[in-house]
């Protein structure tokens, strides 16, 4: 099957790749880049764990196929800092408790950092809604939306 040619920039890199018609984002990051922060739950779309932000939206990367996203600049969890400072996300997450397994934090902290960007001061109510559909088995949600509330100030809007 012909492959094509995608380029793309990847926590700031400049990523050529040629890929199959139908492979996923997901694959792409996990098995050709071993970009494996970003996590596969269901592979369906309904979880939330294989978000990554794509031009600064969170989208699901398992229902993305890597060549509709030429030339997209793309965030995983593995982008976030900078290798020196933690996103204030990543910092919340630890200081306020609310990664456990850590299965679901990828994801959770990508689609709230896609809020803060567009909304840097969220009501409780915004950060609820925003991460209704990422799904976390361990936490009851609480400190999660605690460590997201934490977190959001104008300053924190980036990536
Ligand atoms: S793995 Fe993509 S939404 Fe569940
Ligand atoms: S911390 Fe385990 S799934 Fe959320």
């Amino acid at each position: 099957m012909a492959h094509i040619k995608v380029q793309l920039e990847i926590n700031g890199e400049s990523v050529e790749l040629e890929v199959k018609p139908y492979e996923t984002l997901l694959d792409t990051l996990r098995e050709r880049l071993e970009l494996t922060g970003t996590k596969e739950g269901c592979g369906l779309g309904a979880c939330g764990s294989c978000t990554v932000l794509i031009d600064g939206v969170p989208t699901r990367s398992c229902i993305t196929l890597t060549a509709e996203v030429q030339g997209a600049r793309i965030t995983t969890i593995e982008g976030l800092s900078d290798g020196m400072t933690l996103d204030p996300l990543q910092q919340s997450f630890m200081e306020k408790g609310a990664v456990q397994c850590g299965f679901c934090s990828p994801g959770m902290i990508l689609t709230a950092r896609g809020l803060l960007n567009r909304n840097p001061t969220p009501s409780r109510e915004d950060i609820i809604k925003s991460l209704s559909s990422n799904v976390c088995r361990c936490t009851g949600y609480k400190k999660i939306i605690e460590a997201v509330e934490a977190a959001a100030s104008p300053e924190n809007s980036e990536n």
